[in-house]
């Protein structure tokens, strides 16, 4: 997608080989217009695909998935990474372990907001190691629906999780595919 790739190239900095910073219009400070236009470009990838039901992962995940639920006039849930004192009932968990900021959390999905026969779209803003999309991807079998793919805004494709989904036999669609970084410098594929 060339309007995200060129935002990228003038707003993001990739600070060394692995870490991008995009905090001025994706992950902090949200360019909405932007973000309308991500929405888009999914709804246009994934449109003969039957999709039922967007799902994202918080809080980074949300702006790009609202807007493409709303592209695609879909209902959107949001995967918790904890568990509040009243979504105790009739909720479904698995372990995500993120590489990137080395720690590890519960991926928490109420079942009632994925229906079974729902065929699910995940979006999230970055994949790195793919451990989310994974996560999220078991949440979802387990509530019956069945993964549709995985939309990502930004996919650091040197780094493992593209590789793995696709073996796994997801399907994965990268609007911005990094293919390397270092101090100052963005490559996509
Ligand atoms: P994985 O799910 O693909 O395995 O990725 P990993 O755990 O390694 O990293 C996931 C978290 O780290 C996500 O944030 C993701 O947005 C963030 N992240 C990974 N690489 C980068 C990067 O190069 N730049 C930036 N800015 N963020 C990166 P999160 O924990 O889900 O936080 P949130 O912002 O969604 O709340």
């Amino acid at each position: 997608m060339e309007l995200l790739k060129q935002r990228i190239l003038s707003d993001g900095r990739a600070l060394d080989e692995h870490v991008l910073l995009v905090d001025s219009f994706l992950n902090h400070q949200v360019d909405v217009k932007l973000m309308q236009a991500v929405g888009a470009e999914f709804a246009r990838r994934f449109a003969d695909d039957g999709v039922t039901r967007i799902a994202t992962i918080e809080s980074s995940g949300i702006a790009p998935a609202a807007m493409t639920a709303l592209a695609m006039d879909l209902p959107m849930v949001i995967m918790k990474k904890s568990v509040s004192s009243i979504l105790r009932d009739g909720i479904l968990q698995t372990e995500v372990f993120s590489f990137t900021k080395n720690l590890a959390y519960q991926l928490t999905l109420k079942k009632d907001f994925i229906l079974p026969g729902d065929r699910v779209l995940l979006i999230d803003d970055f994949l790195a190691n793919g451990e989310a999309a994974f996560g999220g991807f078991k949440l979802i079998e387990e509530a019956g629906g069945i993964p549709v793919g995985l939309g990502a805004v930004i996919a650091k494709v040197f780094q493992a999780g593209r590789d793995k989904l696709l073996a796994a036999g997801y399907r994965v669609e990268a609007l911005a595919p990094v293919k390397r970084m270092s101090e100052g410098v963005i490559e996509f594929e």
